[in-house]
């Protein structure tokens, strides 16, 4: 039979094109392997959608044109009782619907829902096994308010921050404009559920920040305003394995053409920006002393496992860099490219990294599967319902 990978991708997030761009690099890793590769395509309108036209990435210059060609589809039980990709349009006129069986769901999804457990959450009730984080990691890491409390109650060192609502804004902005003054200027302004850079914005002033402020409620109702590490190294550090065993990759310095890294830096670099996060300028191994990388190395793993993340994730550092102060920026669970460019230097090729990923999805769903799901109870007996009717009966 045949193994198939559902991989997902697009969705309806700000980081769309970003999250097409990792498919296409894990499609074409995938199609060296034994495995065989169903696409499945959130549009950006959320519409399910699968079929060969969507394997190509020239196909994604019309939108128009590839929903056209592409087969509405979504996820269902056959026969059997087996969860599986079902088509939901004939394709001819005595055809039934397709429906085809699922080894493994690859999520390459970036930002919101695909991204933040929602999805996870849609493959665990199908009891379908999944690459990356489950619900917990996935919606921890989305939340940059929560993930850094989370940190903050295992000791790892975050940067000091105020967090409000829009409401919260419209209510009392000069008392959250004094509160971001104690934390001192610069600022930086971000939402809380985003990523890419999207929204973020340094600010030196009152001024200022009340205008980054305006321009990050257009992205969330929710944000963060962060004390700026200044002078700035950026460090980041991916981790492979599962909650129990993983391990860290070597360190990547990000450049960017000014000290805050924009969408810009990350993915439009010269070389025509087809390749995602991994087209970026970056120095790998990181150029810092042994002592930082293994430090940073060691945070990153006790972070992958606190926060029980799985597959691949990149955990991003913010350092002083005169003193090498070290901060927990943010967990990425399905991170750009899926860091390969980082295994590569652990000898680990693309296609290597995709097959473990699909391999630690097996087994987790395995681990989980082979416990106890359901209990023999006898709640629904014969002297059980009688009671709740007798109930019934009183109240009318
Ligand atoms: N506290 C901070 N001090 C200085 N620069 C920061 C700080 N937080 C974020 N940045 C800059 O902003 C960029 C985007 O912020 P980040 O928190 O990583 O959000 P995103 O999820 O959008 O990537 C970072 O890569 C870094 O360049
Ligand atoms: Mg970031």
């Amino acid at each position: 039979m045949n193994k198939n990978i559902l991989v997902a991708f697009g969705g309806v997030s700000p980081e769309h094109e970003v999250s097409v761009l990792s498919a296409m690099q894990a499609i074409s890793a995938l199609e060296e392997t034994n495995y065989s590769l169903i696409p499945l395509y959130i549009t950006k309108s959320g519409r399910w959608l699968t079929g060969e036209y969507l394997l190509d990435l020239e196909h994604y210059q019309d939108l128009d044109e590839l929903v056209q060609q592409a087969v509405p589809c979504t996820f269902s039980h056959n026969e059997m009782g087996k969860p599986v990709l079902l088509e939901t349009e004939k394709q001819g006129l005595f055809s039934s619907r397709q429906t085809h069986s699922i080894y493994a769901v690859l999520p390459a999804f970036h930002g919101s829902e695909g991204e933040n457990g929602a999805f996870q959450g849609t493959c665990d009730m199908y009891n379908l096994p999944f690459a990356g984080s489950g619900i917990f990691a996935s919606s921890l890491g989305m939340d940059k308010v929560k993930a850094k409390e989370m940190c903050r109650a295992h000791d790892i060192p975050v940067v000091d921050s105020v967090d409000f609502y829009e409401s919260q804004w419209e209510k009392a902005q000069d008392e959250i404009l004094d509160e971001i003054d104690e934390l001192g200027f610069p600022v930086i302004v971000k939402p809380v559920n985003l990523g890419s850079s999207i929204g973020v914005e340094r600010a030196d002033d009152r001024e200022s920040l009340i205008e980054a402020v305006e321009t990050a409620f257009r992205y969330d109702a929710n944000l963060l305003v962060e004390k700026a590490v200044s002078p700035l190294m950026e460090i980041n550090c991916s981790v492979l394995g599962d909650p129990e065993e993983a391990q860290p990759s070597v360190c990547e310095r990000p450049l960017g053409k000014e000290e805050t890294l924009s969408f810009e830096d990350k993915y439009q670099s010269d070389d025509g920006g087809n390749k995602g996060m991994a087209s970026a300028d970056r120095v790998i191994p990181a150029d810092i002393p042994d002592e930082l990388t293994n430090k940073i190395q060691d945070m990153a793993l006790t972070i992958f496992k606190t926060f029980r993340a799985a597959g691949v994730a990149r955990l991003d550092f913010l350092v002083n860099a005169e003193t090498n102060e070290l901060y927990f920026n943010e967990i990425n669970t399905i991170p750009g490219s899926f860091s390969f460019y980082l295994w590569k230097e652990s000898s680990i090729s693309i296609e290597e990294l995709m097959v473990e990923l699909i391999e630690i999805a097996r087994t987790q769903h395995q681990r989980k599967i082979g416990r106890v799901r359901s209990y023999e109870t006898n709640l629904l007996s014969q002297k059980a319902v009688q009671g709740i009717k007798g109930l019934k009966n009183k109240e009318s």
